[in-house]
């Protein structure tokens, strides 16, 4: 299943909106703009938690529902693999105790939602656990809602992270249950300074920008980054996915294609799947104004 889910991209800030920034429409079109351009794998970010009961049985919104479907139809429909997650619920994150249950319910109604639906539907449980989802928090939280998914999918592919907002230095303390259909991932921003310079959610970032990358040291932090992550895969015999890279739009185009490009390359020969994060907003390899692939970035990840 990882070779299959080969090259990615996130259809970012389309579900999983968290409004006031520039939005993704999710259109038939770009789904088509994908598949045209060589991409294998769609992860589609949806934020149930903001479209479910807030009670129990924490019902997810039938329309809201429909939304997704027509998501993952599209995806599937055009021979794409779809990875849908559970993305940006902070309030699991910041109460655990609290909110488990609600989390453990929108698994048992996504997954028995979607337990006929072919292999290339895949899910990720949750994008970025941080907080006081520790590393030990989240392997107990990780273990359940497997568990939960298993009862409906016994053989679906699921992806599961480290904690840490996934982060690769965290992989050693995540506890992977024993299961046959697991990929693991990871989101890889370093360095973040200069990824995320001038983006307005990071305290700081105004500072970064005029940042650049490419030399050769810069080479060899990626290098050496990627190789304990695949290091770590090899010893768990674990498939591993770039889930989430990107360089944030206000850094340099030249800089910004030249690092998509080095750890799109490096995964690639380490035999590691990805996903550019992501399409068509603030990281954007797609400009939907003008409707075309910046070609850069085009190039960075497809050749
Ligand atoms: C978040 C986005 C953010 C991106 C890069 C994603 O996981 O959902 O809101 O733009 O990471 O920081």
């Amino acid at each position: 299943m990882n070779r299959w889910l080969g090259r990615g991209i996130n259809f970012g800030n389309a579900l999983d909106a968290l409004g006031g920034g520039s939005e993704l429409p999710l259109d038939e079109r770009y789904f088509d703009e994908v598949a045209r351009a060589g991409i294998d794998t769609v992860r589609l970010p949806v934020r149930w938690s903001a479209h479910a009961e807030p009670a129990p049985p924490y019902a997810i919104d039938p329309a809201f529902f429909q939304r997704v479907d027509a998501g993952v139809r599209a995806a599937l429909d055009r021979d794409l693999n779809v990875v849908v997650n559970v993305h940006h619920y902070h309030e699991l994150c910041a109460a655990p105790d609290e909110h488990l249950p609600r989390f453990l319910a929108l698994w048992q109604q996504i997954a028995s939602h979607y337990a006929d639906h072919c292999g290339r539907l895949c899910f990720e449980l949750l994008n970025e656990p941080r907080g006081q989802l520790t590393a030990a928090r989240w392997n107990a939280v990780l273990a359940q809602a497997l568990a939960v998914v298993r009862d409906s999918n016994p053989e679906r592919t699921v992806i599961i992270g480290s904690a840490d907002m996934n982060d690769p230095g965290a992989l050693p303390a995540l506890a992977v249950p024993d299961d046959d259909h697991l990929i693991a991932t990871v989101h890889y921003y370093a360095p973040f300074e200069f990824t995320h310079q001038g983006a307005g959610w990071v305290e700081g970032a105004e500072g970064w920008l005029g940042r650049m990358w490419g030399e050769p040291a810069d080479e060899n932090a990626v290098r050496d980054d990627l190789a304990e992550v695949a290091a770590w895969g090899r010893q768990q015999r674990l498939p591993l996915f770039i889930g989430e890279f990107g360089a944030f739009s206000r850094a340099d185009m030249v800089s910004r294609a030249r690092w998509t490009t080095f750890v799109r390359a490096e995964a690639e020969r380490l035999g590691m799947s990805w996903a550019y994060w992501e399409f068509g907003t603030d990281f954007g390899a797609f400009d939907l104004q003008r409707s075309a692939w910046r070609e850069p970035l085009r190039r960075a990840l497809l050749g």
